[in-house]
Protein backbone atom coordinates (compact mmCIF):
# COMPACT_ATOMS: atom_id res chain seq x y z
CA UNK A 1 0.00 0.00 0.00
CA UNK A 2 0.94 3.60 -1.06
CA UNK A 3 2.43 5.58 2.51
CA UNK A 4 1.54 9.22 3.53
CA UNK A 5 -1.84 8.60 1.24
CA UNK A 6 -3.70 10.63 4.51
CA UNK A 7 -0.83 13.33 4.67
CA UNK A 8 -2.19 16.55 5.89
CA UNK A 9 -5.30 14.80 7.39
CA UNK A 10 -7.40 15.27 10.92
CA UNK A 11 -8.99 11.99 12.12
CA UNK A 12 -10.98 11.20 15.24
CA UNK A 13 -11.37 7.47 16.11
CA UNK A 14 -13.75 5.92 18.85
CA UNK A 15 -12.83 3.70 20.88
CA UNK A 16 -9.23 3.49 20.31
CA UNK A 17 -7.64 3.27 23.93
CA UNK A 18 -7.02 -0.28 22.91
CA UNK A 19 -7.84 -2.99 19.71
CA UNK A 20 -8.98 -2.41 16.93
CA UNK A 21 -9.20 1.57 17.51
CA UNK A 22 -5.75 1.69 18.52
CA UNK A 23 -4.58 -0.32 15.49
CA UNK A 24 -6.47 2.02 13.38
CA UNK A 25 -5.66 5.26 14.66
CA UNK A 26 -1.57 3.66 14.11
CA UNK A 27 -2.09 2.98 10.68
CA UNK A 28 -4.23 6.57 10.13
CA UNK A 29 -1.06 7.94 12.00
CA UNK A 30 1.81 5.67 9.97
CA UNK A 31 -0.64 7.10 6.27
CA UNK A 32 0.38 10.46 7.80
CA UNK A 33 -3.18 11.73 9.57
CA UNK A 34 -3.00 13.53 12.37
CA UNK A 35 -5.64 11.63 15.26
CA UNK A 36 -7.37 12.13 18.46
CA UNK A 37 -8.31 9.09 20.60
CA UNK A 38 -12.04 8.95 21.59
CA UNK A 39 -12.73 6.73 24.31
CA UNK A 40 -13.81 6.17 28.32
CA UNK A 41 -11.06 4.37 28.91
CA UNK A 42 -8.82 7.42 30.31
CA UNK A 43 -5.76 6.26 31.27
CA UNK A 44 -5.86 3.94 28.29
CA UNK A 45 -6.36 6.31 25.90
CA UNK A 46 -3.66 8.30 27.24
CA UNK A 47 -1.26 5.84 26.60
CA UNK A 48 -2.78 5.08 23.34
CA UNK A 49 -2.46 8.76 22.37
CA UNK A 50 1.55 9.15 23.19
CA UNK A 51 2.34 6.43 21.22
CA UNK A 52 0.50 7.86 18.40
CA UNK A 53 2.79 11.29 18.55
CA UNK A 54 6.23 9.07 18.37
CA UNK A 55 5.04 8.49 14.46
CA UNK A 56 5.79 11.92 14.14
CA UNK A 57 2.25 13.56 13.93
CA UNK A 58 -0.37 15.15 16.26
CA UNK A 59 -2.04 13.31 18.80
CA UNK A 60 -4.27 13.78 22.07
CA UNK A 61 -7.21 12.03 23.98
CA UNK A 62 -10.60 13.18 24.83
CA UNK A 63 -12.84 11.52 27.09
CA UNK A 64 -15.77 10.61 24.91
CA UNK A 65 -18.43 8.29 25.73
CA UNK A 66 -20.28 7.82 22.22
CA UNK A 67 -23.92 7.61 24.00
CA UNK A 68 -23.74 10.95 26.01
CA UNK A 69 -24.27 13.94 22.78
CA UNK A 70 -22.33 16.65 24.91
CA UNK A 71 -19.62 14.46 25.08
CA UNK A 72 -19.62 14.54 21.12
CA UNK A 73 -20.03 18.25 20.83
CA UNK A 74 -16.99 18.31 23.35
CA UNK A 75 -15.07 15.74 21.24
CA UNK A 76 -15.66 17.43 17.88
CA UNK A 77 -14.68 20.78 19.19
CA UNK A 78 -11.47 18.99 21.09
CA UNK A 79 -10.09 17.41 17.84
CA UNK A 80 -10.66 20.71 15.39
CA UNK A 81 -8.89 22.81 18.18
CA UNK A 82 -6.28 20.26 18.87
CA UNK A 83 -6.05 18.78 15.31
CA UNK A 84 -6.13 21.98 13.14
CA UNK A 85 -9.78 20.60 11.49
CA UNK A 86 -11.58 17.41 11.32
CA UNK A 87 -12.00 15.50 8.08
CA UNK A 88 -11.95 11.61 9.40
CA UNK A 89 -14.49 10.11 11.73
CA UNK A 90 -13.94 6.39 12.57
CA UNK A 91 -17.18 5.55 14.61
CA UNK A 92 -15.26 1.85 16.09
CA UNK A 93 -16.08 2.23 19.51
CA UNK A 94 -18.69 -0.92 20.36
CA UNK A 95 -19.65 -3.48 22.54
CA UNK A 96 -20.78 -7.64 22.39
CA UNK A 97 -23.04 -9.03 25.46
CA UNK A 98 -23.06 -12.61 23.97
CA UNK A 99 -26.55 -14.26 25.06
CA UNK A 100 -28.67 -17.11 23.08
CA UNK A 101 -32.15 -15.85 22.53
CA UNK A 102 -33.94 -17.44 24.93
CA UNK A 103 -31.44 -16.24 27.46
CA UNK A 104 -31.66 -12.42 26.66
CA UNK A 105 -31.87 -9.86 29.24
CA UNK A 106 -33.28 -7.14 28.01
CA UNK A 107 -30.63 -4.66 29.42
CA UNK A 108 -28.17 -6.17 27.56
CA UNK A 109 -29.88 -5.30 24.42
CA UNK A 110 -30.27 -1.52 25.58
CA UNK A 111 -26.34 -1.40 26.11
CA UNK A 112 -25.87 -2.61 22.63
CA UNK A 113 -28.39 -0.67 21.37
CA UNK A 114 -27.05 2.25 23.01
CA UNK A 115 -23.57 2.04 22.40
CA UNK A 116 -23.56 0.46 18.81
CA UNK A 117 -26.67 2.06 17.21
CA UNK A 118 -27.20 5.17 18.82
CA UNK A 119 -23.19 5.53 19.28
CA UNK A 120 -22.83 5.45 15.60
CA UNK A 121 -25.56 7.78 14.62
CA UNK A 122 -24.26 10.23 16.98
CA UNK A 123 -20.73 10.44 15.12
CA UNK A 124 -22.20 10.21 12.09
CA UNK A 125 -24.56 13.00 12.89
CA UNK A 126 -21.29 15.48 14.57
CA UNK A 127 -18.78 14.67 11.82
CA UNK A 128 -21.80 15.56 8.96
CA UNK A 129 -22.02 18.84 11.08
CA UNK A 130 -18.89 19.65 11.45
CA UNK A 131 -17.50 18.56 8.14
CA UNK A 132 -20.08 19.87 5.98
CA UNK A 133 -19.40 23.48 4.02
CA UNK A 134 -19.94 26.21 6.50
CA UNK A 135 -19.54 23.02 9.37
CA UNK A 136 -17.08 24.31 11.63
CA UNK A 137 -14.25 22.06 10.13
CA UNK A 138 -15.92 22.24 6.60
CA UNK A 139 -13.73 21.02 4.07
CA UNK A 140 -15.61 17.35 3.39
CA UNK A 141 -14.52 14.05 4.50
CA UNK A 142 -14.79 10.85 5.36
CA UNK A 143 -16.70 8.53 7.71
CA UNK A 144 -15.77 5.11 8.33
CA UNK A 145 -18.48 2.49 11.10
CA UNK A 146 -17.09 -0.36 12.21
CA UNK A 147 -20.05 -2.83 11.66
CA UNK A 148 -18.95 -6.92 11.81
CA UNK A 149 -19.25 -10.49 9.79
CA UNK A 150 -22.05 -10.49 12.15
CA UNK A 151 -24.14 -8.17 9.98
CA UNK A 152 -23.67 -10.57 7.75
CA UNK A 153 -23.90 -14.56 8.55
CA UNK A 154 -25.94 -15.81 10.93
CA UNK A 155 -23.88 -16.80 13.96
CA UNK A 156 -24.94 -18.25 17.36
CA UNK A 157 -25.28 -17.09 20.69
CA UNK A 158 -25.25 -12.93 19.47
CA UNK A 159 -28.40 -12.11 17.95
CA UNK A 160 -28.91 -8.78 19.81
CA UNK A 161 -24.67 -7.99 18.87
CA UNK A 162 -25.47 -8.86 15.06
CA UNK A 163 -28.98 -6.78 14.74
CA UNK A 164 -26.85 -3.32 16.01
CA UNK A 165 -24.46 -4.26 13.31
CA UNK A 166 -26.56 -4.93 10.70
CA UNK A 167 -28.54 -1.54 11.93
CA UNK A 168 -24.87 0.11 11.48
CA UNK A 169 -24.64 -1.50 8.02
CA UNK A 170 -28.28 0.57 7.63
CA UNK A 171 -26.95 3.34 8.71
CA UNK A 172 -23.86 4.04 6.72
CA UNK A 173 -26.11 3.54 3.30
CA UNK A 174 -28.82 6.49 4.19
CA UNK A 175 -25.59 8.85 5.91
CA UNK A 176 -24.05 8.01 2.77
CA UNK A 177 -27.09 8.78 0.86
CA UNK A 178 -27.81 11.79 2.21
CA UNK A 179 -24.27 13.26 2.77
CA UNK A 180 -24.48 13.10 -1.35
CA UNK A 181 -27.20 13.79 -2.07
CA UNK A 182 -27.12 17.20 0.02
CA UNK A 183 -23.52 17.92 -0.95
CA UNK A 184 -21.79 17.67 1.89
CA UNK A 185 -18.35 16.54 0.40
CA UNK A 186 -18.20 13.38 2.88
CA UNK A 187 -18.11 9.56 2.22
CA UNK A 188 -19.45 6.91 4.48
CA UNK A 189 -18.79 3.41 4.61
CA UNK A 190 -18.49 0.43 6.59
CA UNK A 191 -16.28 -2.62 7.57
CA UNK A 192 -17.27 -6.07 8.72
CA UNK A 193 -14.33 -7.32 10.44
CA UNK A 194 -14.24 -11.26 11.04
CA UNK A 195 -13.47 -12.21 14.45
CA UNK A 196 -10.26 -10.77 15.66
CA UNK A 197 -8.51 -12.04 19.19
CA UNK A 198 -8.71 -8.58 20.96
CA UNK A 199 -10.38 -8.28 24.21
CA UNK A 200 -13.76 -8.57 22.87
CA UNK A 201 -13.11 -11.96 20.20
CA UNK A 202 -11.55 -13.30 23.11
CA UNK A 203 -14.54 -13.01 25.34
CA UNK A 204 -16.58 -14.23 22.65
CA UNK A 205 -14.41 -17.17 22.59
CA UNK A 206 -15.05 -17.68 26.57
CA UNK A 207 -18.87 -16.73 26.12
CA UNK A 208 -19.25 -19.84 23.42
CA UNK A 209 -17.81 -22.27 26.29
CA UNK A 210 -20.39 -21.02 28.43
CA UNK A 211 -23.44 -20.98 26.37
CA UNK A 212 -22.32 -24.87 25.47
CA UNK A 213 -21.81 -24.10 21.82
CA UNK A 214 -18.23 -25.02 22.24
CA UNK A 215 -16.56 -27.49 24.59
CA UNK A 216 -13.56 -25.42 25.30
CA UNK A 217 -11.77 -21.99 23.76
CA UNK A 218 -9.76 -23.56 21.37
CA UNK A 219 -12.28 -25.36 19.77
CA UNK A 220 -14.58 -22.09 19.45
CA UNK A 221 -11.95 -20.29 17.56
CA UNK A 222 -11.16 -23.56 15.71
CA UNK A 223 -14.88 -23.02 14.59
CA UNK A 224 -14.53 -20.27 13.42
CA UNK A 225 -11.16 -20.54 11.11
CA UNK A 226 -13.06 -23.12 9.56
CA UNK A 227 -15.75 -21.26 8.22
CA UNK A 228 -13.33 -18.75 7.63
CA UNK A 229 -11.73 -19.45 3.71
CA UNK A 230 -8.22 -17.88 4.21
CA UNK A 231 -8.09 -20.32 7.30
CA UNK A 232 -7.12 -17.84 10.10
CA UNK A 233 -8.57 -15.17 12.42
CA UNK A 234 -8.26 -11.94 11.09
CA UNK A 235 -5.59 -9.51 13.03
CA UNK A 236 -5.96 -5.59 14.47
CA UNK A 237 -4.06 -4.49 11.00
CA UNK A 238 -6.30 -6.44 8.72
CA UNK A 239 -9.13 -3.72 9.62
CA UNK A 240 -6.74 -0.50 10.37
CA UNK A 241 -5.13 -1.13 6.29
CA UNK A 242 -8.90 -1.12 5.31
CA UNK A 243 -9.76 1.71 7.01
CA UNK A 244 -6.95 3.72 5.89
CA UNK A 245 -8.05 2.79 2.05
CA UNK A 246 -11.30 3.47 2.85
CA UNK A 247 -10.24 7.19 4.09
CA UNK A 248 -8.26 7.47 1.31
CA UNK A 249 -8.24 9.40 -2.40
CA UNK A 250 -7.69 6.10 -3.48
CA UNK A 251 -11.47 5.80 -2.56
CA UNK A 252 -12.76 8.99 -3.84
CA UNK A 253 -15.53 6.97 -5.51
CA UNK A 254 -16.60 4.64 -2.93
CA UNK A 255 -19.64 5.63 -0.47
CA UNK A 256 -22.53 3.36 1.53
CA UNK A 257 -20.46 0.63 1.16
CA UNK A 258 -19.62 -2.09 3.46
CA UNK A 259 -16.37 -3.50 3.27
CA UNK A 260 -16.10 -7.43 4.73
CA UNK A 261 -12.51 -7.37 6.28
CA UNK A 262 -13.17 -11.51 7.43
CA UNK A 263 -11.02 -13.80 5.21
CA UNK A 264 -13.89 -15.02 2.95
CA UNK A 265 -16.39 -15.91 6.43
CA UNK A 266 -19.24 -13.70 4.89
CA UNK A 267 -19.02 -14.66 1.35
N1 LIG B 1 -12.96 -8.29 17.97
C1 LIG B 1 -13.74 -8.80 17.05
O1 LIG B 1 -13.73 -10.01 16.80
C2 LIG B 1 -14.65 -7.90 16.25
C3 LIG B 1 -15.24 -8.43 15.09
C4 LIG B 1 -16.10 -7.62 14.35
C5 LIG B 1 -16.35 -6.32 14.74
N2 LIG B 1 -15.77 -5.83 15.87
C6 LIG B 1 -16.07 -4.44 16.24
O2 LIG B 1 -14.87 -3.69 16.25
C7 LIG B 1 -14.97 -2.63 17.20
C8 LIG B 1 -13.79 -2.68 18.16
O3 LIG B 1 -13.78 -3.93 18.82
P1 LIG B 1 -12.53 -4.51 19.64
O4 LIG B 1 -12.45 -5.94 19.33
O5 LIG B 1 -11.35 -3.64 19.45
O6 LIG B 1 -13.14 -4.36 21.12
P2 LIG B 1 -12.43 -4.00 22.51
O7 LIG B 1 -13.43 -4.35 23.55
O8 LIG B 1 -11.07 -4.57 22.57
O9 LIG B 1 -12.31 -2.40 22.42
C9 LIG B 1 -13.47 -1.60 22.38
C10 LIG B 1 -13.09 -0.18 22.75
O10 LIG B 1 -14.32 0.60 22.73
C11 LIG B 1 -14.37 1.35 23.93
N3 LIG B 1 -15.76 1.66 24.29
C12 LIG B 1 -16.71 0.82 24.77
N4 LIG B 1 -17.83 1.50 25.05
C13 LIG B 1 -17.59 2.79 24.73
C14 LIG B 1 -18.36 3.97 24.80
N5 LIG B 1 -19.62 3.97 25.29
N6 LIG B 1 -17.82 5.14 24.38
C15 LIG B 1 -16.54 5.16 23.92
N7 LIG B 1 -15.75 4.08 23.84
C16 LIG B 1 -16.27 2.90 24.24
C17 LIG B 1 -13.69 0.49 24.98
O11 LIG B 1 -13.28 1.25 26.10
C18 LIG B 1 -12.51 -0.07 24.16
O12 LIG B 1 -11.40 0.80 24.17
C19 LIG B 1 -16.33 -2.80 17.88
O13 LIG B 1 -17.28 -1.96 17.27
C20 LIG B 1 -16.66 -4.26 17.61
O14 LIG B 1 -18.04 -4.50 17.65
C21 LIG B 1 -14.93 -6.59 16.63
Amino acid sequence: MQTKTLEGRKALVTGAARGIGASIAEALAKAGASVMIGDILEDEGRKTAAHIETFGVSSGFTKLDVTDESQWESAVSATISALGGFDILINNAGIEITSLVVQIRPEDIRKMCDVNVLGTVLGMKHALLAMKPQGAAGKGGAIVNISSVAATIAFPAIAGYSATKSAVDRLTRIGAMEAGKLGYGVRVNCIYPGLIPTTMGMQLANDMVATGLAPDVNAAVAGVIDQTPLGHLAEVTDIADAAVFLCSNQARFITGIGLPVDGGMGM
